[in-house]
């Protein structure tokens, strides 16, 4: 006999449909058989399968048995099919009856029948819905996962034997309920970390509290020892809140990747990545045989943060050119290329110099002119014309660092978040209707709109892209910036100081 069951394949983010189909055909010689261009991982369901069915008190067919995942063109990989498998099995050799045909099926069996956590169960689910089935079934363990996705019944099966009775409707499995989502969402970080500890560098604070209210990029070039690292490890306790929309397309990624847990089902904070820069090309930008998101696919709608930036190999920084312009990543594979969202906030620190004391007024630089060329050169042009915030940050005075009068008020991170948290909410509400959430997200079309400038201020724009010479790119970015600043304060519309406190992050370094 032969059973059809419906089942999903991801690529990059993108999931499509795949048919399982089953079929026992008695009298012949007994074999199994998967076609349809199984990987290794989908061969091996055979073992897990037959171990399972047996396992859980059900009969393995002595037959011919065929699989056919299809479309049969369309790679197949992972473990995710076992069930779906199975599940044909018990129907192509009678020992379940029944239309499942409004049901999808997902999970990877162990050998006692029980079934595993799987990656990848959200965009499927989302998949599911997409395609009108009115259930799916998952590993319980992923059931959390799945039921971010409103609109679909979820059931979380614990192992095969629960499953068969529920589709014999013997003992029913209840349906897995999720809890109001919006309020998972906080800025509370648990963190070591907290500006109120960081002294002196007020413009750099500044800086981070700017970049973290609207999503922009930034540059810190310094010292060693000035707080470089130390400013960038605190930006995570004064980002916004993600938005529900936000968190889904994160928590797709870290799915994709098997990056979720059963405890964290939905990324609940803005991811924060800091990959060292001996980390191989694939694992920054992704790639790989079935191609998975890289670190800056990690950091979507969160922060990457890449410490001592020239060290990282070149051709990682021109790959990020394309994800800083337009928030997607291309890799490319054998058939084709698969796009993985990376719209993240890129912190680049390093220092000015080899050896990083150029331009510091207590200690004399020792490295040879060219070598500093070298190492500058390292940062080319285009990244940083795509770096919204540029800033020295020198070293810190010893009579700040050991000042600890009473009277100095220092800001700490809760009171920053919030002012962040407000202007954020500002930008949401201001692009509820165009897909994007942040500030560094408009195009020209959104910019035009919301950054209109009045005549004085136009003026000092004008002086300022021929004196600072900046380029078509860098003045949208700026403007951006001076929108940013504006929703930091009271005012609606762009003032004059707005624009001129954004034009001082624009490079006075040569590079
Ligand atoms: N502005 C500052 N306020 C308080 N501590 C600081 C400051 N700058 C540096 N430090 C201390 O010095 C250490 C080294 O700073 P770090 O951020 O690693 O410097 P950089 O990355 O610029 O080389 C930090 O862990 C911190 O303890
Ligand atoms: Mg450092």
């Amino acid at each position: 006999m032969l059973s059809k069951i419906s089942s999903g394949a991801t690529f990059g983010l993108e999931s499509i449909s795949v048919d399982v189909e089953v079929d026992v055909s008695r009298g012949n010689l007994p074999k199994f058989n998967i076609v349809g261009l199984p990987d290794k991982a989908v061969e091996e369901s055979k073992e897990r399968v037959r171990s399972a069915i047996k396992n859980s008190g059900a009969k393995m067919p002595v037959s011919r048995i065929t699989v056919n995942l299809a479309p049969a063109d369309l790679p197949k990989e992972g473990p995710a099919y076992d069930l779906p498998i199975a599940v044909g099995l018990l129907i192509a050799s009678e020992q379940l009856k029944g239309d499942f045909s409004d049901s999808f099926f997902l999970g990877e069996l162990s050998l006692d029948g029980s079934l595993r956590h799987t990656n990848g169960v959200l965009p499927q689910v989302q998949l599911a819905k997409n395609h009108g089935f009115k259930k799916v079934f998952v590993p319980a363990v992923n059931g959390p996962e799945a039921a971010i996705i409103p609109g679909i019944e979820i059931v979380p099966v614990n192992c095969l034997l629960d499953l068969y009775y529920h589709l014999l409707g013997d003992k029913l499995i209840p349906s897995y309920q999720q809890g109001n989502l919006e309020n998972l969402f906080s800025n509370d970080v648990m963190s070591d970390y907290d500006l109120s500890r960081i002294r002196g560098q007020e413009q750099a604070k500044r800086a981070i509290e700017i970049a973290a209210a609207g999503g922009h990029n930034i540059f810190f070039s310094g010292p060693p020892g000035a707080g470089k690292t130390l400013l960038a490890r605190t930006i995570p306790t004064i980002l916004p809140r993600l938005t529900l929309e936000e968190a889904l397309e994160v928590t797709k990624v870290y799915s994709v990747s098997g990056l979720l847990s059963q405890k964290q089902a939905i990324v609940k904070i803005r991811p924060f990545r800091a990959p060292h820069h001996t980390t191989s090309h694939v694992g920054l930008v992704g790639g790989g045989v079935n191609p998975k998101p890289g670190e800056i696919s990690l950091a979507h709608r969160g922060v990457l943060f890449l410490d001592e930036f020239p060290e990282f190999p070149r051709q990682v920084l021109e790959a990020m050119r394309q994800p800083l312009e337009d928030g997607i990543i291309q890799v490319s594979r054998a058939k084709g290329t698969v796009a993985f969202p990376a719209k993240f906030m890129l912190i680049a620190a390093s220092n000015p110099c080899p050896c990083g004391f150029l331009g510091d007024e207590t200690r004399e630089c020792t490295c040879l002119p060219t070598a500093i060329s070298r190492y500058q050169k390292k940062i080319s042009g285009p990244i940083l014309d795509r770096i919204d915030l540029i800033l020295e940050v020198p070293a810190v005075k010893v009579e700040k660092l050991t000042n600890t009068e009473e009277g100095i008020k220092v800001e700490d991170s809760k009171t920053v978040a919030k002012r962040v948290q407000n202007a954020r909410d500002k930008q949401v509400k201001r692009f509820s209707d165009s897909g994007i959430f942040s500030n560094a997200e408009m195009r020209i079309k959104e910019i035009e709109k919301f950054c209109q400038l009045s005549n004085d201020v136009l003026n000092l724009m004008r002086q300022a892209v021929s004196q600072l010479r900046l380029s078509a790119r860098s003045y949208y970015r700026t403007l951006k910036v001076a929108r940013t600043i504006t929703d930091l304060s009271e005012s609606e519309e762009i003032q004059l100081s707005h624009v001129a406190e954004a034009l001082q992050y624009r490079p006075k370094i040569e590079f």
